[in-house]
């Protein structure tokens, strides 16, 4: 019988993925690094890169084209530390699969630790913590320590994450712990590794091993202010996207703000004595431009709109809602009449409308991929 795969002398045991951004000049040190770390472990490096504009990916393709242990994901179109991450594990078969940041930041000799404790120590998944005995942040300032302090404390008590480091994106896990929460997964923002333990079907048995955090040489973090948004989103699905979609939620606040916003505008219109129907046609104006708005920078903020299709949208929009308006009042009047309870009714319109347009205006204005 023919063997159509021969076995190799030494087959693949673990997968260094590497997400970046802007990393060109810290690659090649870093796999040169890597190499030296894990002696006597056949690993290969997936290099996952958002279409840099530094030319990250051509430097990559550079290595690879003489060192076939490399290989690159280039993703254009797309953004996302925690889906790049994904994707990398996605195109791999090491049955143990470690991630690091591409920026020199993460120590690598700790590499070979982590990979022991998962495939020789029975854990499902080892983290490098920089909150334990011979671990430190080495010098981040004052502010973006405090910051990471925060958001440790609140993921621990919220996600009941048992890690003094639960934002590391420094760890080691065997690939089907892995293929067991990717359905559950979230993939939004920065933190791959909480994401992992909270969508994790069992309880998963965790070693932590301390290192140093060291700071960049090259290039910049891109830590920002959306990051911060990110993971605050990632929170909020992780506590309630079993009952509800967290875009919904956010849709719902930022209709009740619109609510806020249209009874402040009438009260004023009323009060500068301006005939009702033209003060509450005002307010319906303003409300509904702001709610547009709030809901492109943050309800959507994945498919935001941009350029002519930002007005092309706000169009869309207010034919959505004037839809959604009769919709309510339609249904309002139903249960009035069979109920004759008015705050019955009208809660029953507005739920029939909110739903309506959240539904409407992401296939129509924003048109959501499923
Ligand atoms: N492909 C891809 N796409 N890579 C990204 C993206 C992205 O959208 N954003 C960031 N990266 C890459 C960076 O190039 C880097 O290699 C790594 O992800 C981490 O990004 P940094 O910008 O350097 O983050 P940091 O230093 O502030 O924080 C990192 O270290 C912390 C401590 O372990 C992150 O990994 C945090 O998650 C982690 O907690
Ligand atoms: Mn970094």
């Amino acid at each position: 019988m023919t063997r159509l795969f021969p076995s190799p002398a030494s087959p693949l045991e673990l997968a260094v993925i590497i997400p970046v951004l802007n990393e060109a000049d810290n690659l090649a040190p870093l796999i040169e690094r890597i190499d030296a770390a894990l002696d006597g472990i056949v690993w290969e490096a997936l290099i996952v890169d958002d279409n840099s504009p530094d030319g990250t990916a051509s430097r990559a393709r550079l290595m690879a084209r003489s060192d076939p242990r490399v290989r690159i994901v280039q993703r254009i179109g797309r953004r996302g530390l925690s889906s790049a991450v994904i994707e990398g594990m996605l195109a791999s078969a090491a049955p143990v699969l470690a991630v690091i940041d591409g920026d020199l930041q993460h120590d690598e000799t700790l590499l070979p630790k982590l990979y022991w404790a998962v495939a020789e120590q029975g854990n499902d998944l080892a983290v490098g913590t920089r909150y334990q005995e011979g671990g430190s942040t080495g010098d981040w300032d004052a502010s973006r320590e405090r910051m990471s302090r925060f958001a440790t404390a609140l993921s621990r008590r919220l996600l009941k994450a048992e890690m003094s480091d639960p934002m590391s994106g420094f760890f080691a896990v065997r690939r089907d712990v892995v293929e067991a929460a990717m359905p559950h997964l979230s993939s939004i923002g920065f933190k791959i590794l909480m994401d992992l333990v909270a969508s994790s079907p069992t309880r998963l048995k965790i070693a932590e091993l301390p290192y140093t955090f060291r700071n960049r040489l090259h290039g910049t973090s891109k830590f920002d202010a959306r990051v911060a948004q990110e993971f605050a989103i990632l929170l909020l699905e992780k506590m309630f996207g079993r009952f509800l979609p967290v875009r919904f939620l956010m849709f719902a606040m930022v209709g009740s703000l619109g609510l806020v916003v249209h009874l402040a505008v009438l009260g004023g219109g009323i009060a500068a004595t301006l005939p009702f129907q033209f003060a509450q046609s005002l307010a319906v104006a303003v409300a509904m431009t702001g709610n547009f708005f709030l809901n492109n920078s943050l309800t959507f903020r994945d498919m935001r709109l941009r350029g002519a299709s930002l007005w092309r949208g706000l169009a869309s929009f207010y034919a959505v809602g004037l839809v959604g308006a009769i919709g309510n009042v339609g249904v309002g009047a139903v249960v009035y009449r069979l109920e004759g309870i008015w705050w019955l009714a009208g809660l029953a319109g507005v739920a029939v409308g909110v739903v309506w347009n959240y539904a409407a205006s992401s296939v129509v204005t924003w048109r959501v991929k499923r």
